[in-house]
């Protein structure tokens, strides 16, 4: 899929029933949990994703046998082949990273190359190493490679200076297998680390919930290999959500936890969108009027920047001017550009887009930038009217499983080419 395009044509209306896939940022932590113990896992409702194919492989080649059945996974590390993730795997994903803190626990030594993944900003790991140093680990960089060693990884007391998802999910995973104690404060507080804390229990560690966002880790001897079902993605689930706004589309989605996307659902609230919740179901009708808002991003459980871009898209149909403020990251706002060239009228002051509208979108040819981007252009592909042809595609098939079959079964019209069109070969 590296060189595919999406060609959409818009203003279908979409109507009818969705299911949510497993959440990609749930799957990559517990994966890597799985070198914490030389046993047997099963995983369950695991999304088939890019990201986590490259996963998959970096694991394969530190020595993980793996078998995929659709969304079910197995996966057993009995013994170490090597502790090195190469390059041409660690810099496709950020994800990477996740291997770092659970290799260094289990082996004493752990060669990662620097992590790679969405160009949206600053992707520091310093408070991650930070934390393995304090743990014991001799930690210095060679070329592309982060190199860590220590004999045994002992207990700490760290407080993340800022609020990081897969920091705390690194020395979270480090501290199952570390000698003592280990006290983290200011952790994110995701679902996603929730069900990483989930299963690293049904594994067999030692870890309590405590005060200022705090997780107490008490170092055990071994864990165990479990069953596990991921939890799903709440980004694709607020993805989905924000689809059903425009046009009059009329979405029920299905695998859906609306406790995850408390957040988005007071925005569409302000904007006037009311949502329906069902059983693990969540109904979105679109009411043609969009009111204008502010909004800003923020850790969990506020709103996230994983769907700033997507909020970005529909807020071009709102009558008025909104404001978004990107606090997370200091350039996620590729996407902007590109909704211009169909017609949008945003303009970016820092960390702050000024969204104007009501606009009406037209088709044309734009560029996907990251994940997050590509989605954002995709709905303003399914807003414009006429053609959008939306180039880089593959970065869409990093963390959205099966999105163009998903939209065309409710009435999207998407065509997957190739990169020259001219060969017009129809992937679907
Ligand atoms: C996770 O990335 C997610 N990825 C991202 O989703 C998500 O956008 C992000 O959390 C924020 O919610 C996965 O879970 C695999 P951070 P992560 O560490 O952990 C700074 C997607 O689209 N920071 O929480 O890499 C950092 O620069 C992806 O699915 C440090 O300064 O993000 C950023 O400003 C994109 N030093 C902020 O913290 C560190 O050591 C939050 O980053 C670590 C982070």
């Amino acid at each position: 899929m590296k060189d595919s395009i999406i060609v959409i044509r818009g203003k279908k209306r979409l109507a009818g029933r969705v299911k949510i896939s497993g959440a990609k940022n749930a799957a990559l932590p517990e994966l890597a949990a799985t070198i914490l113990s030389s046993k047997p896992f099963r995983f369950f409702n695991v999304p088939v994703v890019e990201d986590i194919k490259v996963m998959v492989k970096a694991l394969q080649i530190i020595g993980s046998q793996s078998e995929f059945t659709g969304n079910a996974l197995k996966l057993k590390l009995a013994g170490l082949q090597s502790h090195l993730v190469p390059k041409e795997i660690a810099e496709t994903s950020r994800a990477s990273i996740l291997i770092l803190g659970p290799l260094l626990a289990r082996n004493g030594y752990a060669k990662v190359s620097f992590p790679g993944g969405c160009q949206i900003g600053d992707r520091k790991i310093d408070f991650h190493l930070e934390g393995l140093k304090r743990m014991g680990a001799d930690i210095h960089s060679e070329g592309s490679h982060i190199i860590a060693r220590a004999q045994k990884i002992h207990g700490i007391e760290y407080t993340f200076p800022k609020k990081t998802v897969t920091g705390t999910e690194n020395l979270l995973m480090a501290a199952c297998l570390a000698d003592g104690s280990t006290c983290l404060r200011n952790c994110a507080t995701e679902p996603e680390v929730g069900d990483l804390v989930c299963l690293l229990k049904k594994m067999g560690a030692d870890i309590q919930e405590i005060e200022a966002d705090g997780l107490l880790i008490k170092g055990q001897t071994s864990l165990q290999g479990v069953e596990h079902a991921i939890i799903p993605d709440r980004i694709e689930l607020g993805t989905y959500i924000i689809a059903g706004c425009f046009l009059d589309n009329d979405l029920i989605i299905e695998n859906a936890v609306p406790e995850y996307v408390k957040s988005l659902i007071q925005v569409l609230h302000e904007i006037g969108i009311e949502v329906r919740l069902g059983e693990n179901t969540i109904q979105v009708s679109a009411k043609g009027e969009i009111y204008p808002v502010e909004v800003e991003t923020s850790p969990y459980p506020g709103f996230p920047t994983d769907l700033q871009a997507q909020l970005t898209a529909l807020l071009t149909q709102a009558n008025g001017s909104s404001r978004v403020t990107e606090n997370i990251f200091n350039n996620r706002f590729q996407h902007i550009k590109e909704l211009n060239k169909l017609g949008a009228r945003i303009e970016v002051k820092n960390n702050v887009a000024t969204v104007k509208g009501k606009t009406d979108l037209r088709g044309g040819v734009i560029h996907a930038t990251d994940l997050r981007a590509s989605a954002a252009l995709v709905l303003g592909g399914l807003i414009a009217d006429g053609e959008t042809e939306i180039r880089n595609a593959h970065q869409l098939f990093r963390g959205y499983e099966h999105l163009p079959e998903k939209l065309i079964k409710l009435g999207a019209e998407i065509q997957i080419v190739n990169q020259d069109r001219d060969k017009y070969h129809n992937i679907i």
